[in-house]
């Protein structure tokens, strides 16, 4: 059994301003293995790192990321008052983050947010920066919008997927297996309900949990087998998986 990876959660979440640089970059010194982040369009058809569909709770300004040029959404700072450290960070785009964790060797998983506005294109546009950018073998596409997933894979067949869901789907181990996509993302409370997470590990497909924030979750997941764990906190997960 290979050792359980650990994902940085929209980076070292935890400690920066989430989907930042400086976020990205501390789980790298934390050692992580991987970071993931969520990707949307900017209205100049950017593809910038933000989660949420508006800039609202982490700049503290007001509007849909959509309706905002790069430009402007780059005018904006984040989270400013709840990490004193970290005064000036910024919505990166997508290729700054690739080239800024290049070096590294780390894994990124992209998270495309497509379950409320499919923005037009997104996914040739994330494909040519991955590309472009020498990504490719290290890049896990996943999303909630698993029509999104495979648009994506119509465009680069050979990328590695992963479905994200929340809620428990009917043999969705079956149903990814069938549909070609490499992995299956669940969230940790709903692999704590029964027995999905041991029918996932029996699948051979690749299991990333999030946001596994419990030292308990973090233990019961590596002691399983998890391919990784997706976490705010990468140092303690680290730290977990090697007093095991
Ligand atoms: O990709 C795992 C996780 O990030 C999915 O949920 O809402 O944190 O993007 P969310
Ligand atoms: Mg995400």
């Amino acid at each position: 059994m290979s050792k359980t990876e650990v994902f940085a959660h929209r980076g070292a979440s935890s400690y920066a301003p989430e989907n930042t640089l400086e976020a990205f970059l501390l789980a790298i010194e934390q050692g992580a293995d991987g970071i993931e982040l969520d990707v949307q369009l900017s209205k100049d058809g950017v593809p910038v790192v933000i989660h949420d569909e508006t800039v609202d709770r982490v700049t503290g300004q007001s509007g849909f990321v959509k309706d905002f040029t790069l430009q402007e959404l780059k005018e904006m700072v984040v989270l400013r008052e709840r990490f004193a450290k970290y005064r000036d960070a910024r919505i990166p785009t997508l290729r700054e983050v690739l080239d800024a964790v290049r070096p590294s060797g780390i894994a990124v998983n992209i998270e495309l947010k497509t379950g409320i506005n499919w923005y037009p294109e997104i996914e040739k546009k994330v494909a040519a920066i991955v590309e472009e950018t020498g990504m490719k073998d290290r890049v896990i596409y996943s999303s909630f919008n698993h029509y999104s997933v495979q648009k994506l894979k119509s465009i680069v067949p050979d990328a590695e997927t992963a479905y994200l869901f929340s809620d428990v789907i009917l043999r969705v181990d079956d149903y990814a297996a069938k549909s070609g996509v490499d992995g299956l993302h669940p969230a940790v409370y709903h692999v704590k309900m029964a027995e999905f997470l041991s029918e996932y590990l029996a699948s051979g497909l690749k299991t990333r949990v999030w946001t596994v924030n419990e030292r308990a979750d973090m233990k019961m997941l590596i002691d399983a087998g998890v391919t990784a764990v997706i976490t705010n906190y990468p140092d303690i997960a680290i730290a977990v998986r090697d007093m095991m």
